[in-house]
């Protein structure tokens, strides 16, 4: 497309240099509208979603039960505040959290927050409070957030360098990572020396880990690592923190991921595609635990927002309603089969991983150039593809689970052609 034709576009491109900073980094896509798996820019290019605004669109762009819940709620109010005026959708959300909770617990509290990492801060908070100790043990590779507290539990420099200085009584260990050699035994050796070198284990109030890694590469963590972390966590009686904001809301088949694990977590992070795509994330947990705050301790003032709750309600029953995870099966093997073939016949790939919908190609090379050559060759063809990992090196996929197989068909040519073209570059 040549600069006349994409002149909307580059109209609100100059503006964005001009008004915005630049560390929020932005593509050149400019959204003019969505719908399932796709969008149109502002000149009129139609794009596959393989993104979803970061994992927030499971259930794919503007789905109706969504859109009619908020609509009839922008009808009634827009805020309250629930610390000023009480509202019914939190409390079903949270109702509804409940229900779903992964386990045998019977008593779950749920808090509603704004973002990811707001809803990562309260974890801790309300683990220090229930255990009256200050550390945090958190992963190489993980990714929490970009609050003060979050950056310091986040592994990637770029989003902490030269921010510091960084909270306090952070301590990260190994996680597995097969692919590059790291095993279940070689990560807990390590977290074993964390707990003889850096820090008691009396002294730790919570483990964070994500089920399967996000930002940190589409890392499955091994059912092995995740119930010796249980053991781990119910001998020296820490908290577990389970990050469920990229990997929950049936992305990996079951509504959260650590259900395919078999583990149950005390505290449960979600997010993301809770919202449906407004702003939403909650902790959930055990009713002593998340008592632990005394009243006052915990809240904010859009903190489960009437729209973004109603939102949530129509998304946590799409999510457990039935057929639901059967397609995400379905989806799973689509990609993966599609995924296995590219990577037999495309050097360019390592690995193909992932758990259900949560499925990521990792390159061989340990740089970013492959699969920023491949994302952007993707976008001219009209797919929308993230990469991720530490090293920038890994592709991710993350389709609507509404898709139909024709669009992810379509999509996974896409890519595979990306990846020819990046290869051939
Ligand atoms: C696993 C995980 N936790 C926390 C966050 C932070 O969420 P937010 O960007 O909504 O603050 C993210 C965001 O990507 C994430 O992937």
């Amino acid at each position: 497309m040549s600069v006349e034709e994409r002149a909307a576009s580059e109209r609100v491109l100059a503006e964005r240099e001009r008004y915005v900073p630049r560390g929020v980094s932005t593509p050149t896509l400019v959204v003019d509208r969505a719908d399932g798996a796709h969008i149109w820019d502002v000149d009129g290019r139609q794009f596959l979603d393989f993104a979803g605004g970061i994992a927030c669109q499971n259930l794919g762009h503007g789905p109706e039960t969504v859109v009619r819940a908020v609509q009839e709620q922008a009808e009634r109010y827009l805020h309250q505040c629930f610390m000023v005026g009480m509202y019914e959708p939190y409390v079903d959300v949270c109702r509804r959290l409940a229900e779903l909770w992964p386990g045998d617990a019977k008593d779950v509290k749920t808090l509603l927050v704004n973002s990811g990492a707001e809803a990562i801060e309260n974890a801790v908070k309300i683990a220090r409070a229930a255990t009256g100790r200050p550390g945090v043990v958190v992963f190489d590779r993980a990714f929490h957030g970009r609050t003060n507290l979050t950056m310091a539990m986040t592994s990637k420099l770029v989003y902490k360098d030269k921010m510091g200085p960084l909270a306090p009584d952070v301590h990260r260990a190994p996680a597995p990572y097969p692919y590059r050699g790291v095993s279940t035994e070689d990560a807990l050796h390590g977290l074993e020396l964390l707990f003889k070198q850096d820090v008691s284990p009396d002294s730790v109030a919570c483990i964070v880990l994500e089920p399967v890694q996000g930002e940190g590469g589409f890392i499955p963590m091994p059912p092995d690592f995740v119930h010796a972390l249980r053991e781990i966590c119910d001998q020296h009686g820490i908290v577990y923190v389970d990050d469920e904001v990229q990997a929950g809301c049936g992305r990996t088949g079951s509504v959260w991921a650590i259900e395919r694990i078999g583990v149950e977590p005390d505290l449960l992070v979600s997010g993301k595609t809770l919202g449906g795509g407004l702003p939403l994330a909650a902790v959930s947990g055990r009713a002593e635990l998340m008592d632990a705050v005394h009243p006052g301790g915990l809240g904010g003032t859009f903190g489960g927002n009437p729209l973004a709750c109603a939102a949530a309600v129509a998304v946590l029953d799409a999510l457990s309603a039935p057929g639901f995870s059967e397609r995400a099966e379905q989806i799973e093997r689509l990609i993966r089969d599609r995924l296995d073939e590219i990577a037999a016949r495309n050097p360019l790939v390592g690995e193909v991983r992932g758990l259900g919908a949560m499925i990521a190609l990792e390159l061989r090379e340990k740089t970013p150039d492959a699969a920023k050559a491949t994302t952007a060759a993707a976008f001219d063809k009209g797919l929308l593809l993230l990469s991720c990992g530490l090293y920038g090196n890994v592709i991710r996929l993350l389709p609507p689970l509404t898709a139909t197989n024709d669009e992810l068909e379509r999509g996974l040519d896409l890519l595979e052609e990306a990846l020819g073209d990046a290869s051939a570059g």
